[in-house]
């Protein structure tokens, strides 16, 4: 394994095409409620207008030689944004500012887990949102059967806020100043 970790640009995207398209199968296959909902969901519906709606995105990808085989994706959004034809994703009413950080989507290849690239990664992206002084509430929405990645964000400091969609997708959070 040699690996690299790269900072990318909203505009060199297309690179995380096949791990994003991925990362949705993965999701898919681990869901037992309403699983049908990621049929529609892929690199173009998710992160293209994701990163152009939010104000700021980090986007790290990580290779080994020249195989990508893991990327981290937050953003800064205003906290507007998460109340949508979708779903309301919490209460806007308890984040206190006007933007929310989220780590949004995040995937190691099968074969290069529990090696702490993971963990890499999420500080990295924790690291960029924190130095966001404004931003005080941090997110990240786990689709149903994903204990691995539940655990994963809890140790990490996260804890469980609520569930959405019938329990399609569980809320975590993480306000700053309460860590
Ligand atoms: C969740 C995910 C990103 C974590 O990435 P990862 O690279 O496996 O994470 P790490 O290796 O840093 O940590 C995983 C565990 O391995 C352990 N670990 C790390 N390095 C290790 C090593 N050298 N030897 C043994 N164990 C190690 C860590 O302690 C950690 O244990 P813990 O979970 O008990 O704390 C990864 O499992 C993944 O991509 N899953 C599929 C997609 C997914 O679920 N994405 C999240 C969507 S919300």
């Amino acid at each position: 394994m040699n690996l690299t970790y790269d900072v990318i640009s909203p505009e060199e995207i297309e690179c995380c095409r096949e791990i994003c398209n991925e990362l949705m199968v993965f999701q898919k296959s681990k869901a037992h409620i309403t699983p049908e909902l990621f049929d529609d969901m892929s690199f173009e519906t998710r992160l293209v207008p994701s990163v152009e709606k939010a104000e700021k995105n980090y986007i790290v990808v990580v290779k080994d030689e020249e195989e990508i085989i893991g990327y981290v994706y937050s953003n800064i959004s205003r906290k507007e944004a998460y109340d949508n034809d979708f779903a309301t994703f919490f209460d806007l009413s308890s984040v206190s500012g006007e933007f929310v950080g989220c780590l949004s989507q995040f995937y190691i290849k099968d074969g290069y887990r529990q090696y702490g690239v993971g963990s890499k990664l999420f500080d990295m992206s924790m690291e960029w949102l924190r130095n966001e002084k404004d931003v005080q509430d941090h997110f990240i929405f786990v689709s149903n059967g994903n204990q691995n990645a539940l655990d994963f964000y809890q140790r990490k400091g996260f804890f469980i806020s609520h569930d959405i969609l019938d329990g399609f997708i569980t809320v975590l959070r993480n306000n700053k100043t309460a860590v």
